[in-house]
Parts: C-alpha cells; sequence; structure tokens
C-alpha cells in the first residue's frame, strides 16, 4: 500500500498510538530490554513524516504510563534519560517540519531535568502550526479524569459553573488534551488488543486498529496500511448506514 493510494478526503484529524513491543523486540535479538526502547525512540520520526506529508493535524503517542512508573528502576531511569536526549535531537526537525510539541499527565513526576527539556522544546515549537505531536508521559486516563472531576466540582462550588451546565463539551475543555478533536484511529502494535488506561474519553468514537508489528519495527508502510484500512470503514456514530 503506498500513500498515493489514501483518499485525501478521508484523513484522520487525531491518529493516538499505543507504541508497544520494545521489549520484546529487544528480547527477540538477545538485547536488553533498554535498546528496545532505543530503537523505538528512532521509529517515531518515519510516523511524524508521513502524518506531516498526508495532513494529519494531531498525534499522539503513549511514551509512558502511569503504571510504568512500577518497572524496574533501570529501565525507567533509562526511559527518561532517552527522552531528554531523543527531544534534543529532533528539536530541530520539529522546527524544519512545523510541529507543535505537546505533553499530556502527571509531567511533574517526571525527573526535574525532563521537565525542563520538555518545557523547552515545547516552548519553542509551540507556534509551529502543521501539526500537534502530544506525547503521554506518565499518563493515565483514570487520573486525568479525576482531574476534570476535581476542576469541574471546584467551579461549581465557586459559583462559576452550574451543574446543568455540564455537559461532554465541558468535559471535552477540562481534559489535558483540551486543545484537540477526539482520537479518530487508535493504533496500537505488538499484537496486544487493550487500551492500557489511554485516552479514556477521547477513544469513545474511535476506530481501533491492532497489529502484530513490535514498535520498533514499525514503518511507513505499517501506517498508511493502518489508515487505509480506517478508510474503508463506515463510521456510524449510531446512526444507520441509510442515514448517513
Ligand atoms: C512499550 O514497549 C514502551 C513502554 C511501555 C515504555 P514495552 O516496554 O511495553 O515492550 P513489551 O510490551 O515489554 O514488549
Ligand atoms: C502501554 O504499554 C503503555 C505504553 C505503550 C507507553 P504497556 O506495555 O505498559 O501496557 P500493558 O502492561 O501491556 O497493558
Ligand atoms: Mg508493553
Amino acid at each position: 500500500m503506498v500513500l498515493e493510494l489514501l483518499d485525501p478526503t478521508k484523513i484522520p484529524k487525531h491518529i493516538a498510538i499505543i507504541m508497544d513491543g520494545n521489549g520484546r523486540w529487544a528480547k527477540k535479538q538477545g538485547l536488553m530490554r533498554v535498546r528496545g526502547h532505543e530503537k523505538g525512540a528512532k521509529a517515531i520520526r518515519q510516523t511524524v513524516e508521513v502524518c506531516g506529508e498526508l495532513g494529519v493535524e494531531n498525534i499522539t503517542l503513549y511514551a509512558f504510563s502511569t503504571e510504568n512508573w512500577n518497572r524496574p528502576k533501570l529501565e525507567v531511569d533509562t526511559l527518561m534519560k532517552l527522552l531528554v536526549s531523543s527531544l534534543k535531537k529532533e528539536l530541530s526537525t520539529l522546527q524544519e517540519n512545523n510541529v507543535s510539541l505537546k505533553a499530556i499527565g502527571r509531567l511533574d513526576l517526571l525527573p526535574e531535568k525532563a521537565q525542563k527539556e520538555l518545557s523547552e522544546v515545547i516552548e519553542l515549537t509551540k507556534d509551529n502550526g502543521k501539526m500537534n505531536l502530544t506525547l503521554a508521559l506518565s499518563y493515565g486516563s483514570r487520573e486525568e479524569l479525576i482531574s476534570v472531576v476535581k476542576s469541574v466540582s471546584s467551579q461549581v462550588k465557586e459559583g462559576t459553573l452550574d451543574i446543568d451546565q455540564i455537559d461532554t463539551d465541558v468535559i471535552s475543555k477540562h481534559l489535558y488534551t483540551s486543545y484537540m478533536p477526539d482520537v479518530d484511529l487508535l493504533i496500537r502494535t505488538s499484537g496486544e488488543q487493550r487500551i492500557s488506561n489511554f485516552l479514556l474519553w477521547q477513544i469513545a468514537y474511535a476506530e481501533l486498529y491492532f497489529t502484530k508489528v513490535l514498535w520498533p519495527d514499525f514503518r511507513k508502510e505499517h501506517l498508511v496500511e493502518a489508515i487505509h484500512n480506517y478508510q474503508d470503514r463506515e463510521r456510524r456514530f449510531g446512526k444507520t448506514s441509510e442515514q448517513l
């Protein structure tokens, strides 16, 4: 499947990816897990480039979950270091491609160095208008929803919001992802078919695509295949086929 065969009128506005399988990729080659993460970080660039070419406006990448803090310390430390070095390395590519970097999650839990590097790159790329590349870091959807409940209820308590005004728009505006539309296409690599606490609200009507390809092996052709598969589906949003 080549890029040119995709329907340019049906490009997803928001693609979210659960980048899974780094550890298994490394194990298969007889390498340490951290090598898999290094290779996985490199695989991100092609995905961003293809999305740029196609005009996908939002990509959200699940890079580290709240639950991933429970991994061995060495692995967590390496992932945090990798985050800092990748950010440094990729800044120029983000600028050249007019990509704005964003991050969602409990960023306050990240090591200080990672927080600093992250906020620098976010600040430097904030006016880039072609695409939002959002990293979900120390992210958990349940935690995000708890933060929404807290901020909405404090507005109610202060009297700036009436209980009857709470609707889907209000909730969406309080989410970490308030600057983006809901997810159109959710991709998970590595063969696992679960959501693992990722964007539970935002994927309410997303098309789900699972592939056995391990994240470090994920290339342009796999992404194009996923989008092609997405374009073949009928998104009914509860209506009948005839109503569309
Ligand atoms: C995904 O790969 C990356 C992170 C969760 C940080 P994994 O590290 O989960 O790889 P597997 O699932 O063990 O193969
Ligand atoms: C989900 O992958 C989180 C990321 C890809 C960052 P995990 O490998 O942590 O998920 P589970 O444990 O298989 O559900
Ligand atoms: Mg995994």
